[in-house]
């Protein structure tokens, strides 16, 4: 591994009125033995001024927090970015700049995906190579800490979607040994790869559970709207509409995973804030349905007091300015299901998360015990220790897991990628232990991220001054 600080590029960029100068640290390998060296290298910038003494929003070059969002969508192979414009929405300016603009440090690791393959044909970026990946750079960071801008103690992780889950993750699983085979097997530096803050946007985590916790939220909704994902090699996906209705073996997964949830939630001996035990019966009411119903009634709440008019979401009742009640089934029904049961382990085998968790010589496999026994595709298992690998979940109460010591989960109000129960467990978990957690559901929000960026720097800002 070689980092040359004398190695950079100056550059200078004026989108939208606003011209930073920066200095770029191009296309640094991140490990010693790459496997897949196009995306296993990583792009640093820094202000330029910071080498000219100066600084930026009251940060140095020393000082200035390390911001790292990974590019990643749909466990897919996460290109390395640069300031610019957004990839996605081509008249915005992308967060890298915006970072930047702000003063902080921004490092930038390419991450492999689950399509790739090595020369042989055998595939190399299946889980839990984009966890590892992220591990190894940051390790990086620390290995050449001493000639790179920026503070070490202050590496600040961002995600979106599967690259929130990335995040989330980088928060939950600071030097564990279960990845330590890997990042050895690739050279990553023999160095910490915990991280000082964990910014997720909807989180697409806790996989082994998610098609029960979907089916909790959604069961009696049969008919789905969606956009179908096309996924091009380091994009985000592209989308087709696809509308239906599920059909029996669908009803039936749906159903049967609903029934499976309570005792999942059960398991994980919730509390809220007061200390009361966050449950659900058979049926899957109860307090933690009571909770989610909070965090929607929380969330219109605060689009009221912003002067939005909400009259038309009739399971909303409002009173005097007030979200007081709503009516969760009709919910549910408004923001519409996007994927059929199971919404991840699917029983075909067509789902992103199938794919991911293949191996070297498997495309797809299940990782759930309801999908694997009602396959209609004759699938494996995904190795246990790469099912454990991607879900924070099991690593909270670890005492071997050195955590984040903040978080940021933010999961949009009308979500349908994920139950919201998803991001409500692991910041309950979070917090149950200790940890601090920022959470909001923004209102009217779908799956997205990067959405209100003035408000993720001013808890960066928080939590680094
Ligand atoms: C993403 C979205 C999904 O619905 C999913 O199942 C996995 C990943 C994404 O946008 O990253």
């Amino acid at each position: 591994m070689k980092f040359d600080k004398n190695n950079y590029e100056v550059k200078e960029l004026t989108l939208e009125n606003e011209t930073i100068r920066y200095r770029a640290f191009f296309n640094l390998v991140y490990v010693e033995k790459p496997v897949n060296i196009a995306f296993q290298q990583m792009h640093i910038f820094a202000p330029e001024i910071y080498y000219e003494g100066g600084e930026v929003n009251g940060y140095r070059l020393k000082t200035a927090p390390v911001f790292m969002p990974n590019q990643v969508g749909g466990y897919m192979p996460g290109d390395l970015e640069q300031p610019g414009l957004s990839k996605f929405e081509t008249d915005k300016v992308n967060t890298i700049f915006r970072a930047l603009a702000h003063g902080y440090v921004v490092a930038v690791p390419a991450i492999r995906g689950r399509v790739q393959k090595d020369e042989k044909g055998f595939y190399n970026g299946k889980a839990p190579a984009c966890i590892v990946d992220y591990k190894a750079a940051v390790r990086y960071l620390r290995h050449f800490a001493k000639e790179l801008p920026g503070d070490e103690d202050k590496i600040i992780t961002n995600g979106t979607s599967a690259g929130g889950a990335l995040s989330s993750l980088m928060g939950t699983t600071g030097n564990h040994a279960d990845y330590e085979p890997y990042l050895e097997a690739l050279g990553a530096a023999k160095e910490r790869d915990d991280i000082f803050g964990a910014s997720c946007y909807c989180p697409i985590i806790n996989l082994d559970h998610a098609d029960m916790a979907y089916e909790w939220q959604f069961q009696g909704v049969n008919d789905y709207h969606r956009m179908n994902m096309q996924m091009s090699e380091g994009g985000r996906p592209s989308f087709t509409p696809v509308d239906g209705v599920m059909n029996e073996v669908q009803i039936k997964a749906s159903r049967e995973e609903a029934e499976l949830f309570p005792a999942y939630v059960n398991s994980l001996k919730l509390q809220d804030a007061e200390g009361k035990m966050l449950t659900l019966d058979e049926k899957g009411e109860g307090t933690f349905k009571e909770y989610i119903k909070e965090l929607v009634l929380h969330s219109a709440q605060k689009a009221l007091d912003e002067g939005k008019d909400l009259s038309e979401k009739k399971w909303l009742a409002i009173e005097n300015g007030k979200a007081v009640d709503m009516d969760f089934t009709a919910y549910v029904k408004d923001i519409t299901r996007m994927k059929t049961a199971p919404a991840f382990d699917d029983l075909t085998m067509d789902s992103p998360e199938n794919d991911l968790f293949g191996d070297a010589a498997t495309n797809c496999r299940h990782f759930t015990k309801y999908s694997k026994e009602n396959s209609l595709a004759g699938g494996d298992m995904a190795d246990e220790m790469a099912i454990k690998m991607m879900n924070p979940m099991y690593y909270v109460e670890d005492q071997g897991a050195a955590k984040a010591k903040h978080f940021r989960i933010r999961h949009g109000e009308r979500d349908r990628d994920t139950s919201l129960a998803i991001s409500a467990m692991l910041t309950l978990k979070l917090r149950n232990c200790g940890f601090e957690v920022d959470y909001h559901s923004p209102w009217d929000t779908p799956h997205a991220g990067d959405y209100d960026l003035e408000e993720l720097f001013a808890w960066i800002d928080a939590i680094c001054k």
